[in-house]
């Protein structure tokens, strides 16, 4: 089939026959829960199937090319099929994809992943950003000998009962704010996993350090990401992020900065916006070049917990795939190539992408604004931008109103992720950024026209 525009693509969808698209997923109900492994890639009525992608753009199985700023959920630094990732994978792929053995690839990676940021002083890699995340909270328990962690309330670090605690709290079940309560995302998460998360507001260093020393004995960990996502996709202050630093100094508690999404926001990560070292980073998505990936990284003494050399080893670490040679070769590609000047020009080109939907906004004269930092950003459909994840929540009508924004952006060639968020790679230019603002004053529009009837 030849590519087509995604507005033929809907006239298509409104169609009697039933796409390629509705077919498969039926098939995939068969199945899957849900039709699916992850539930990113739903949409009504049905998921699309991805044919495949080059550079920022990727071709559906009906033939239509969208503008890709979801990148996988952040992960694809570089868009698609990178030909310098292509190639050495493909080299790689013949000489076999995982061993019992180590390889010189997770050794040249390591080299370079610990001269990203002199507080590196180890690293080890894994194969997921949950598995990165946890495992931070493993080795800090350990170095610690402490069993609770603390988090910020909203803020999604992947799967690990302790580390997705209050992700999903809602007006009716999140508490008082001097106190924020420990709710579970998964039914049947043990009461045990619940007491033993702390649950601090975002970017409010007063109540967050109150509430840190009600449990100054028992806290291995503070874990914050910097630039936190589903809380709203603001920075952290330097207030909040030197508070929290130096409360986890006089308390014997490290400081661990889940960097799974934000790794990109700087050579060394988000955190050389602020003049703290963590003294772990949990890191995923983007560093694996396009392949499954976590790693963690950090001060040595800590990191040593898992040194199966060691007399006594705290924390046993290991995974069958981790550090598999494909990963580590895709991802050394992609970050020699995310050089500083990569850095600073993709930094750049999303100021000017906030910079534009700001102005698209303020043509459509609508209550939104949009947040973010580095190369990221994210549409709110409220006129104040939020200040953390209870002044962020969105409410019915505001997802009302991004659902028709996402909706239309997405029947104008445009993916997004579903937050209304947008991710930039390398392989874009000011052209798609234009294509995006233009598209965003007509969703806003729309919006009104809707809010009118
Ligand atoms: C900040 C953050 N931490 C951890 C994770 C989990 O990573 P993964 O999906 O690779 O397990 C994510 C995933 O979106 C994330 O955004």
């Amino acid at each position: 089939m030849t590519e087509q525009t995604a507005m033929a693509a809907r006239t298509q969808e409104h169609s009697s026959e039933p796409s390629r698209s509705a077919e498969l997923y039926k098939k995939a109900l068969d199945v899957m829960p849900g039709g699916c492994s992850r539930n990113t890639v739903l949409r009504k009525p049905h998921p699309l199937y991805a044919k495949h992608g080059e550079g920022c753009y990727v071709t559906d199985i009906e033939g239509v090319r969208r503008i890709d700023f979801a990148n996988n959920m952040a992960s694809l630094i570089h868009g698609h099929a990178h030909p310098a990732v292509v190639a050495g994978v493909t080299e790689q792929l013949q000489k076999g994809t995982a061993f019992t053995l180590a390889t010189e690839a997770e050794i040249e990676y390591a080299v370079h992943m610990c001269s990203r940021n002199p507080g590196f002083d180890k690293i080890r890699f894994v194969n997921s950003g949950t598995e990165a995340v946890m495992s931070c909270l493993k080795a800090a328990r350990a170095y610690t000998g402490r069993p609770k962690i603390a988090k910020v309330e909203g803020a999604y670090h992947g799967l690990y009962d302790y580390a997705e605690v209050s992700q999903t709290a809602k007006p009716e079940n999140w508490g008082d704010m001097n106190n924020p309560v420990s709710v579970p995302v998964a039914h049947g998460t043990p009461t045990s996993a619940l007491n033993d998360v702390v649950v601090i507001p975002f970017n409010d260093p007063e109540r967050a350090i109150a509430i840190l020393d009600q449990h100054a004995d028992d806290l291995a960990c503070v874990l914050v990401d910097l630039l936190p996502h589903r809380v709203g996709l603001i920075p952290a202050s330097a207030e909040f992020v030197q508070a929290l630093h130096k409360w986890t100094r006089a308390n014997g508690a490290l400081l661990v900065c889940d960097e799974v999404i934000t790794f990109r926001s700087n050579y060394g990560g988000a955190q050389e916006w602020y003049n703290v070292r963590p003294d772990l980073t949990a890191m995923g998505k983007m560093i694996g070049g396009g392949f499954p990936v976590g790693a963690l990284a950090g001060r040595e003494d800590v990191m040593d917990v898992m040194n199966p050399l060691a007399d006594k080893v705290l924390f046993p670490h290991s995974g069958t795939f981790s550090a598999n040679p494909i990963t580590m070769i895709a991802g050394l590609i992609s970050m020699k190539l995310f050089d500083k000047a990569a850095v600073e020009k993709l930094n750049q080109l999303a100021d000017y992408a906030r910079a534009s939907i700001a102005e698209a906004i303020r043509l459509a004269d609508i209550p939104a604004c949009v947040t973010g930092a580095g190369s990221m950003f994210r549409v709110h459909m409220k006129a104040q931008a939020p200040q953390d994840y209870r002044s962020g929540f969105v409410d019915q009508a505001e997802a009302a109103a991004t659902k028709i924004l996402l909706d239309h952006l997405f029947a104008n060639g445009i993916m997004m992720i579903n937050t209304c968020s947008g991710t930039l790679s390398t392989a874009m230019t000011q052209n798609e950024i234009d294509i995006l603002s233009e598209a965003m004053l007509g969703g806003f529009r729309k919006i009104k026209q809707h809010q009118a009837l």
